[in-house]
Protein backbone atom coordinates (compact mmCIF):
# COMPACT_ATOMS: atom_id res chain seq x y z
CA UNK A 1 0.00 0.00 0.00
CA UNK A 2 1.21 3.60 -0.91
CA UNK A 3 2.51 5.31 2.48
CA UNK A 4 -0.14 2.97 4.01
CA UNK A 5 -3.07 4.54 3.14
CA UNK A 6 -6.35 2.03 3.21
CA UNK A 7 -9.71 1.72 2.36
CA UNK A 8 -10.59 4.30 5.50
CA UNK A 9 -8.52 7.50 3.98
CA UNK A 10 -9.84 9.69 1.35
CA UNK A 11 -8.39 12.12 -1.47
CA UNK A 12 -9.86 16.17 -1.03
CA UNK A 13 -9.34 17.60 -4.32
CA UNK A 14 -9.16 21.42 -4.33
CA UNK A 15 -8.16 23.57 -7.46
CA UNK A 16 -9.67 23.42 -11.12
CA UNK A 17 -11.09 20.47 -13.04
CA UNK A 18 -7.81 18.67 -13.52
CA UNK A 19 -7.16 18.41 -10.16
CA UNK A 20 -10.36 17.45 -9.66
CA UNK A 21 -10.60 14.81 -12.72
CA UNK A 22 -7.14 12.97 -11.63
CA UNK A 23 -8.31 13.11 -8.10
CA UNK A 24 -11.78 11.56 -8.85
CA UNK A 25 -9.79 8.72 -10.80
CA UNK A 26 -7.23 8.14 -8.60
CA UNK A 27 -10.02 7.43 -5.91
CA UNK A 28 -11.84 5.25 -8.06
CA UNK A 29 -9.05 3.07 -8.96
CA UNK A 30 -6.77 2.97 -5.75
CA UNK A 31 -7.47 -0.03 -3.73
CA UNK A 32 -10.45 -0.56 -6.11
CA UNK A 33 -12.11 2.61 -4.83
CA UNK A 34 -11.82 5.05 -1.93
CA UNK A 35 -14.13 8.01 -1.52
CA UNK A 36 -13.22 11.77 -2.35
CA UNK A 37 -14.55 15.25 -2.07
CA UNK A 38 -14.20 17.99 -4.18
CA UNK A 39 -13.87 21.52 -3.72
CA UNK A 40 -13.55 23.03 -7.18
CA UNK A 41 -11.85 26.41 -7.16
CA UNK A 42 -12.41 27.41 -11.06
CA UNK A 43 -16.12 28.19 -12.26
CA UNK A 44 -15.89 25.42 -14.60
CA UNK A 45 -14.83 23.24 -12.05
CA UNK A 46 -17.63 24.33 -9.76
CA UNK A 47 -20.55 24.39 -12.68
CA UNK A 48 -19.33 21.33 -14.64
CA UNK A 49 -16.67 19.24 -13.66
CA UNK A 50 -17.13 18.57 -9.93
CA UNK A 51 -20.81 17.49 -10.80
CA UNK A 52 -21.76 13.97 -12.73
CA UNK A 53 -19.15 12.01 -11.85
CA UNK A 54 -17.33 12.01 -14.99
CA UNK A 55 -13.59 11.34 -13.46
CA UNK A 56 -10.20 10.47 -16.58
CA UNK A 57 -6.77 11.13 -17.69
CA UNK A 58 -5.27 12.05 -20.81
CA UNK A 59 -3.25 9.94 -22.43
CA UNK A 60 -1.20 9.91 -25.72
CA UNK A 61 -3.90 8.23 -27.53
CA UNK A 62 -6.39 11.19 -26.54
CA UNK A 63 -8.70 13.23 -23.74
CA UNK A 64 -10.57 11.51 -21.33
CA UNK A 65 -9.55 7.72 -22.92
CA UNK A 66 -8.73 6.33 -19.43
CA UNK A 67 -11.48 6.85 -16.33
CA UNK A 68 -14.25 6.20 -14.65
CA UNK A 69 -17.85 6.99 -13.72
CA UNK A 70 -17.41 7.79 -9.80
CA UNK A 71 -19.00 10.34 -7.65
CA UNK A 72 -17.22 12.15 -4.82
CA UNK A 73 -18.76 11.59 -1.36
CA UNK A 74 -19.29 15.50 -1.77
CA UNK A 75 -18.91 18.74 -3.18
CA UNK A 76 -18.24 22.39 -1.27
CA UNK A 77 -18.60 25.44 -2.96
CA UNK A 78 -16.94 28.66 -1.92
CA UNK A 79 -17.26 31.52 -4.50
CA UNK A 80 -14.90 33.47 -2.42
CA UNK A 81 -12.34 31.46 -4.09
CA UNK A 82 -13.50 32.70 -7.64
CA UNK A 83 -11.80 36.44 -6.93
CA UNK A 84 -8.48 35.37 -7.61
CA UNK A 85 -9.49 33.87 -11.35
CA UNK A 86 -8.32 35.74 -14.20
CA UNK A 87 -10.93 37.20 -16.28
CA UNK A 88 -9.96 34.24 -19.21
CA UNK A 89 -10.41 31.41 -17.09
CA UNK A 90 -13.92 33.28 -15.59
CA UNK A 91 -14.99 33.32 -19.13
CA UNK A 92 -14.06 30.19 -19.58
CA UNK A 93 -16.25 28.49 -17.25
CA UNK A 94 -19.34 31.00 -18.29
CA UNK A 95 -19.22 29.31 -21.96
CA UNK A 96 -20.52 26.15 -19.91
CA UNK A 97 -22.95 28.30 -17.48
CA UNK A 98 -24.22 29.95 -20.79
CA UNK A 99 -24.84 26.50 -22.48
CA UNK A 100 -26.78 25.29 -19.67
CA UNK A 101 -29.29 28.09 -19.96
CA UNK A 102 -29.55 27.43 -24.24
CA UNK A 103 -30.15 23.66 -23.67
CA UNK A 104 -32.55 24.21 -20.65
CA UNK A 105 -32.36 26.55 -18.33
CA UNK A 106 -34.31 29.95 -19.07
CA UNK A 107 -34.03 31.66 -16.00
CA UNK A 108 -30.61 31.02 -16.07
CA UNK A 109 -30.57 32.31 -19.67
CA UNK A 110 -32.74 35.69 -18.32
CA UNK A 111 -30.47 36.07 -15.55
CA UNK A 112 -27.50 35.88 -17.70
CA UNK A 113 -29.16 38.68 -20.27
CA UNK A 114 -29.79 40.86 -17.11
CA UNK A 115 -26.70 40.56 -15.33
CA UNK A 116 -24.11 40.63 -18.17
CA UNK A 117 -21.91 43.23 -15.83
CA UNK A 118 -22.75 42.16 -12.89
CA UNK A 119 -21.62 38.50 -13.54
CA UNK A 120 -18.23 39.71 -15.26
CA UNK A 121 -17.69 41.87 -12.47
CA UNK A 122 -17.94 38.54 -10.07
CA UNK A 123 -20.87 40.11 -7.91
CA UNK A 124 -21.24 37.42 -5.28
CA UNK A 125 -24.77 37.04 -5.25
CA UNK A 126 -25.42 36.98 -9.01
CA UNK A 127 -22.28 34.04 -9.05
CA UNK A 128 -23.82 31.73 -6.69
CA UNK A 129 -27.59 32.05 -8.32
CA UNK A 130 -26.38 31.23 -11.65
CA UNK A 131 -23.71 28.77 -10.28
CA UNK A 132 -26.66 26.91 -8.33
CA UNK A 133 -29.07 26.95 -11.94
CA UNK A 134 -25.99 25.54 -14.01
CA UNK A 135 -25.68 22.39 -11.20
CA UNK A 136 -29.49 22.08 -11.03
CA UNK A 137 -29.35 21.80 -14.82
CA UNK A 138 -26.97 19.48 -14.47
CA UNK A 139 -27.57 17.29 -11.77
CA UNK A 140 -31.13 17.25 -13.60
CA UNK A 141 -29.49 15.87 -16.87
CA UNK A 142 -27.39 13.48 -15.11
CA UNK A 143 -29.44 12.00 -12.60
CA UNK A 144 -32.01 10.82 -15.62
CA UNK A 145 -28.90 9.16 -17.55
CA UNK A 146 -25.72 8.99 -16.05
CA UNK A 147 -23.33 6.89 -17.88
CA UNK A 148 -24.60 8.91 -21.27
CA UNK A 149 -26.89 6.42 -23.31
CA UNK A 150 -29.36 8.90 -24.00
CA UNK A 151 -29.87 12.35 -22.58
CA UNK A 152 -26.70 13.43 -21.16
CA UNK A 153 -25.33 13.57 -24.67
CA UNK A 154 -27.23 17.23 -24.53
CA UNK A 155 -24.63 18.64 -21.82
CA UNK A 156 -22.42 17.96 -24.89
CA UNK A 157 -23.97 21.39 -26.74
CA UNK A 158 -21.02 22.91 -28.57
CA UNK A 159 -18.80 20.63 -27.95
CA UNK A 160 -18.47 18.46 -30.97
CA UNK A 161 -17.09 21.32 -32.94
CA UNK A 162 -15.58 22.72 -29.49
CA UNK A 163 -13.56 19.53 -29.28
CA UNK A 164 -12.55 19.32 -32.53
CA UNK A 165 -11.29 23.46 -32.41
CA UNK A 166 -9.36 22.15 -29.50
CA UNK A 167 -7.67 19.69 -30.70
CA UNK A 168 -6.68 21.16 -34.07
CA UNK A 169 -4.54 23.47 -31.73
CA UNK A 170 -3.25 20.69 -30.08
CA UNK A 171 -5.28 21.84 -26.89
CA UNK A 172 -2.18 24.97 -26.30
CA UNK A 173 -4.27 27.72 -28.58
CA UNK A 174 -7.69 27.95 -27.08
CA UNK A 175 -9.41 27.31 -23.33
CA UNK A 176 -12.16 24.85 -23.44
CA UNK A 177 -14.70 27.05 -22.95
CA UNK A 178 -13.20 29.03 -25.60
CA UNK A 179 -14.16 26.63 -27.88
CA UNK A 180 -17.12 25.41 -26.46
CA UNK A 181 -18.28 29.14 -27.19
CA UNK A 182 -17.46 28.76 -30.98
CA UNK A 183 -18.93 25.21 -31.23
CA UNK A 184 -22.46 26.94 -29.79
CA UNK A 185 -22.36 29.84 -32.19
CA UNK A 186 -21.77 26.74 -35.17
CA UNK A 187 -24.25 24.25 -33.36
CA UNK A 188 -26.73 27.36 -33.28
CA UNK A 189 -26.23 28.47 -37.59
CA UNK A 190 -26.75 24.74 -38.38
CA UNK A 191 -30.28 24.91 -36.18
CA UNK A 192 -31.15 28.09 -38.32
CA UNK A 193 -30.32 26.04 -41.47
CA UNK A 194 -32.42 23.44 -40.64
CA UNK A 195 -35.05 25.28 -39.82
CA UNK A 196 -34.80 24.92 -35.99
CA UNK A 197 -34.29 28.27 -34.85
CA UNK A 198 -35.92 31.43 -36.12
CA UNK A 199 -33.55 34.01 -37.79
CA UNK A 200 -34.06 35.88 -34.49
CA UNK A 201 -33.42 33.42 -32.04
CA UNK A 202 -29.94 32.75 -33.42
CA UNK A 203 -28.97 36.59 -33.28
CA UNK A 204 -30.09 36.09 -30.07
CA UNK A 205 -27.45 33.61 -29.18
CA UNK A 206 -25.18 35.10 -30.77
CA UNK A 207 -25.86 38.52 -29.26
CA UNK A 208 -25.48 36.73 -25.75
CA UNK A 209 -21.66 35.06 -26.91
CA UNK A 210 -20.36 38.41 -28.11
CA UNK A 211 -22.25 40.41 -24.72
CA UNK A 212 -19.71 38.09 -22.67
CA UNK A 213 -16.61 39.01 -24.89
CA UNK A 214 -16.42 35.49 -26.56
CA UNK A 215 -14.09 35.64 -29.67
CA UNK A 216 -16.53 34.00 -32.58
CA UNK A 217 -14.16 34.59 -35.30
CA UNK A 218 -14.16 31.31 -37.08
CA UNK A 219 -12.27 32.43 -40.26
CA UNK A 220 -9.28 30.42 -38.82
CA UNK A 221 -10.58 26.77 -38.82
CA UNK A 222 -11.47 24.93 -41.91
CA UNK A 223 -13.81 21.81 -42.08
CA UNK A 224 -11.27 20.37 -43.63
CA UNK A 225 -8.84 20.96 -40.84
CA UNK A 226 -11.49 19.93 -38.41
CA UNK A 227 -13.47 16.92 -40.02
CA UNK A 228 -10.88 14.29 -38.85
CA UNK A 229 -11.69 15.58 -35.00
CA UNK A 230 -14.94 15.70 -35.10
CA UNK A 231 -14.98 12.39 -36.61
CA UNK A 232 -12.45 10.73 -33.83
CA UNK A 233 -15.06 12.40 -31.46
CA UNK A 234 -16.92 9.91 -29.26
CA UNK A 235 -20.62 11.68 -30.25
CA UNK A 236 -20.02 9.79 -33.56
CA UNK A 237 -21.92 6.36 -33.98
CA UNK A 238 -21.55 4.16 -36.95
CA UNK A 239 -20.20 7.05 -38.63
CA UNK A 240 -23.17 9.46 -37.65
CA UNK A 241 -22.55 11.87 -35.98
CA UNK A 242 -24.92 13.02 -32.99
CA UNK A 243 -25.24 16.38 -32.99
CA UNK A 244 -26.83 18.94 -30.43
CA UNK A 245 -28.94 21.08 -31.59
CA UNK A 246 -31.12 23.58 -30.47
CA UNK A 247 -35.44 23.47 -31.33
CA UNK A 248 -36.00 27.12 -29.86
CA UNK A 249 -33.63 28.62 -27.23
CA UNK A 250 -33.45 26.75 -24.30
CA UNK A 251 -34.60 23.46 -26.02
CA UNK A 252 -31.66 21.31 -27.18
CA UNK A 253 -32.42 18.10 -29.16
CA UNK A 254 -29.74 15.33 -29.83
CA UNK A 255 -29.94 14.32 -33.37
CA UNK A 256 -28.30 12.09 -36.11
CA UNK A 257 -29.98 13.21 -39.20
CA UNK A 258 -27.69 16.11 -40.09
CA UNK A 259 -25.89 15.49 -42.98
CA UNK A 260 -22.46 17.17 -42.16
CA UNK A 261 -21.63 16.98 -45.91
CA UNK A 262 -24.52 20.11 -45.77
CA UNK A 263 -22.32 22.39 -43.17
CA UNK A 264 -22.14 25.16 -45.84
CA UNK A 265 -18.05 26.56 -46.79
CA UNK A 266 -19.29 29.63 -45.61
CA UNK A 267 -19.52 28.57 -41.70
CA UNK A 268 -16.47 26.77 -41.89
N1 LIG B 1 -15.18 15.52 -15.42
C1 LIG B 1 -15.95 16.32 -16.12
O1 LIG B 1 -17.16 16.11 -16.21
C2 LIG B 1 -15.33 17.49 -16.81
C3 LIG B 1 -16.16 18.47 -17.36
C4 LIG B 1 -15.57 19.58 -17.95
C5 LIG B 1 -14.18 19.70 -17.97
N2 LIG B 1 -13.42 18.71 -17.42
C6 LIG B 1 -11.95 18.82 -17.40
O2 LIG B 1 -11.62 19.94 -16.59
C7 LIG B 1 -10.39 20.49 -17.04
C8 LIG B 1 -10.53 21.98 -17.13
O3 LIG B 1 -10.84 22.49 -15.86
P1 LIG B 1 -10.53 24.00 -15.47
O4 LIG B 1 -11.09 24.90 -16.52
O5 LIG B 1 -10.93 24.16 -14.07
O6 LIG B 1 -8.96 24.10 -15.70
P2 LIG B 1 -7.71 23.89 -14.73
O7 LIG B 1 -7.96 22.87 -13.71
O8 LIG B 1 -6.56 23.69 -15.66
O9 LIG B 1 -7.59 25.31 -14.02
C9 LIG B 1 -7.32 26.46 -14.81
C10 LIG B 1 -6.22 27.29 -14.21
O10 LIG B 1 -6.75 28.03 -13.11
C11 LIG B 1 -5.89 27.88 -11.97
N3 LIG B 1 -6.76 28.05 -10.79
C12 LIG B 1 -7.59 27.14 -10.23
N4 LIG B 1 -8.32 27.73 -9.26
C13 LIG B 1 -7.91 29.02 -9.18
C14 LIG B 1 -8.30 30.13 -8.37
N5 LIG B 1 -9.27 30.04 -7.47
N6 LIG B 1 -7.64 31.30 -8.55
C15 LIG B 1 -6.67 31.42 -9.50
N7 LIG B 1 -6.29 30.42 -10.30
C16 LIG B 1 -6.91 29.23 -10.16
C17 LIG B 1 -5.25 26.53 -12.17
O11 LIG B 1 -4.03 26.43 -11.47
C18 LIG B 1 -5.03 26.52 -13.69
O12 LIG B 1 -3.86 27.18 -14.04
C19 LIG B 1 -10.06 19.82 -18.37
O13 LIG B 1 -9.04 18.88 -18.17
C20 LIG B 1 -11.36 19.13 -18.76
O14 LIG B 1 -11.13 17.97 -19.51
C21 LIG B 1 -13.97 17.62 -16.84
Amino acid sequence: MINNFDRSDGIIAIGGGVVGDISGFVASAYLRGISFIQIPTTLLAQVDSSVGGKTAINIPAGKNLVGAFYNPSGVIIDTTVLSSLSARQLNAGLAEVIKYGFIQNKYLLSLLSKHTDKILDREHKIIEEIIFESIKTKAKIVTKDEKETGMRALLNFGHTFGHAIEASGKYKKILHGEAVAKGMLIASKISLLEGLLTKREAAKINDLLLAYNFDLDLSGYKYSDLKPFIFRDKKVQKGKLNLVLLKGISNGIVTSTFDIKNLPRSML
